[in-house]
């Protein structure tokens, strides 16, 4: 890889990519406890142009660690993009001269790609639209490996909204550069697409899709859970058919291996009962640190 010059989609990375990045966030956990001065004097922008919680405060506490410095709008009803229509390359024309790196979050699939077209210096995609969301997935490999010891040999379910579910796409793909079996487990309407399937079966995985998450949830290593997409759906009559359908509960977490881990991007709305929490499965809050870990890596290769 040499050096990351942006992130946008797991396609652009192959496995040693991959395999880098995850080696290179082991190292970074005793950095991120002791902090340091590596990207002292560095600047990283964050645009958000939709509602983020972990991503971005996990990306400014990683710049933090490093010693370098963050900023961005607080709202993007208050930015001139969403108060006044200014367009997204006129932004990052604007921003490239503020900072070093961009970190953008937009509700278009397609627009961190477009951003980085127009951008002098690196960018970032912390979600597109219903497309891709890299970050997130290198950070839940890094949380296999972390908990599991390995990436491949693993059973993994991929539980949800796979359909507009982002994280679940860049994941299905990085997944393809890994030896593991996958299930996936969908409600009605909601089946990841053809073409990321296509990718992992190309690759020489083994692919079923199931139905219940009953089936998901049994003889697996990893059951990542997702939320229902909301605010992706057309029409919100299709969200009320599908809402609540798969809920993860201790019933369900007693069929699961002792030794599976339950994995969650976050935020959750009601697909795993709040008592799952206290199971030991349950590793959703643990991978949330992660998003830490992982990002002061990528934001080491890209602006060390
Ligand atoms: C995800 C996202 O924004 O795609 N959240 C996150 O970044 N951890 C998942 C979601 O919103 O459901």
């Amino acid at each position: 890889m040499g050096r990351l010059r942006n992130l946008i989609s797991m396609e652009d990375l192959t496995r040693e990519d991959i395999d880098l990045i995850l080696d290179y966030s082991a190292k970074m956990e005793s950095v991120a406890v002791k902090r340091s001065k590596e990207l002292d004097g560095k600047i990283m922008a964050c645009l958000f142009f939709e509602p983020s919680t972990r991503t971005r405060l996990s990306f400014e506490s990683a710049m933090i660690r490093l010693g370098g410095s963050v900023l961005g709008f607080a709202d993007v009803a208050t930015s001139s993009a969403g108060g006044k229509g200014e367009t997204l390359a006129d932004t990052i024309r604007t921003v490239e001269r503020y900072a070093d790196v961009i970190v953008i979050r937009h509700n278009l699939d397609g627009s961190a790609r477009v951003a980085a077209e127009f951008s002098r210096i690196p960018v970032i995609n912390a979600g597109s639209g219903s497309e891709e969301h890299p970050t997130q997935a290198l950070l839940d490999l890094y949380s296999i490996k972390k908990l599991k010891g390995k990436i491949d040999g693993m059973s993994i379910s991929l539980c949800g909204d796979l359909k507009y579910g982002r994280t679940v796409h860049s994941l299905g793909m990085a997944l393809a550069h890994y030896k593991v079996t996958v299930k996936l487990a969908a409600p009605p309407g909601l089946r990841m697409k053809p073409a990321i399937i296509g990718e992992m079966k190309k690759a020489g995985l083994h692919v079923t899709e199931v139905d219940t998450l009953e089936e998901a949830v049994k003889d697996v290593d990893v059951v990542y859970m997702t939320r229902i997409q909301k605010e992706r759906f057309p029409d919100i009559r299709e969200y009320d058919a599908v809402k609540g359908k798969f809920r993860l509960r201790l019933d369900e977490v007693r069929m699961m291996r002792e030794d599976a881990i339950i994995l969650h991007p976050l935020p959750r709305v009601d697909e795993i009962e709040p008592e799952v929490d206290k199971t030991p499965q349950a590793k959703y809050f643990d991978q949330v640190y992660n998003g830490v870990i992982t990002r002061m890596a990528i934001l080491k290769l890209i602006l060390g």
